[in-house]
């Protein structure tokens, strides 16, 4: 809520020549500009040291509790347990004993902090947020750069898809995908589905020279940084 930009946002709501009405005053967004549950950092320096981190306090705000004195917030991450058998999670996961609440246990994650290599060799370091469709879109950057040989900006911007077994639906982002491509699944039995825009990619490039490119999600507020 500090962020310049929103502050700047909000700012355009104040006319300083005329009072203005409570009545027309709105929540502002900003979540535009800083995730309420998940942030992912990838990180790289100049010995090769490298760095995913992703960390999260699940739903927004976590538990909604600050630490007295600490001025930080507790995750709600019991909601990555099974609460009962079937019953999915605020992400639709569905699971049954091995994730149910016990003693000891730690709970599933979807976060995946990811480190590539090519025969020893250091070649992209990969995360973001999105809850369940964290897997998905970490598996299809990597796939998209390495595989696919898409250019970082490309594999950023890409249309994402995502199935996570139950629901038993294929998500699609809106607008990314031909009518014709969503005709030809649903023509095989698939059922289909439109999301928004989701997710928040952290990308580092390293080439065989050393040479780092990062990228950063277009729809998230992060940027890529060299210092
Ligand atoms: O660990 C997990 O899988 C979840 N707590 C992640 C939640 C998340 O990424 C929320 N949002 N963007």
């Amino acid at each position: 809520m500090l962020d310049d930009r929103y502050l700047a946002e909000r700012r355009e709501h104040i006319a300083l020549s005329a009072a203005g009405s409570s009545e027309e005053i709105e929540a502002g967004n900003p979540y535009k500009f800083e995730s309420g549950q998940t942030t992912h950092f990838s990180i790289c320096d100049n010995l090769g040291n490298m760095v995913a981190i992703t960390t999260t306090l699940n739903a927004d705000f976590g538990s909604k509790l600050v630490v007295d004195g600490a001025g930080f917030l507790l995750n709600n991450e019991m909601d990555d347990f099974s609460i009962k058998p079937g019953l999915p999670n605020s992400y639709g996961l569905v699971g049954a004993e091995a994730n149910k609440i016990e003693p000891g246990k730690r709970m599933l994650s979807s976060m995946t902090p990811t480190l590539v290599f090519c025969h020893d060799q250091p070649r992209l370091i990969v995360g973001a947020p999105g809850g369940s469709k964290i897997i998905t879109t970490v598996a299809e950057a990597i796939i998209n750069i390495t595989r696919f040989g898409l250019s970082l900006d490309e594999t950023m911007s890409a249309p994402r898809f995502h199935h996570q077994w139950l629901p038993d639906t294929i998500y699609l982002e809106a607008g990314g995908f031909h009518p014709s491509t969503i005709a030809q699944l649903r023509s095989m039995g698939h059922a289909v589905a439109e999301r928004p825009p989701y997710s928040d990619l952290q990308v580092i490039w390293i080439e065989a020279s050393g040479l780092m490119a990062g990228a950063s999600d277009p729809r998230g507020p992060g940027a890529p940084a060299g210092y």
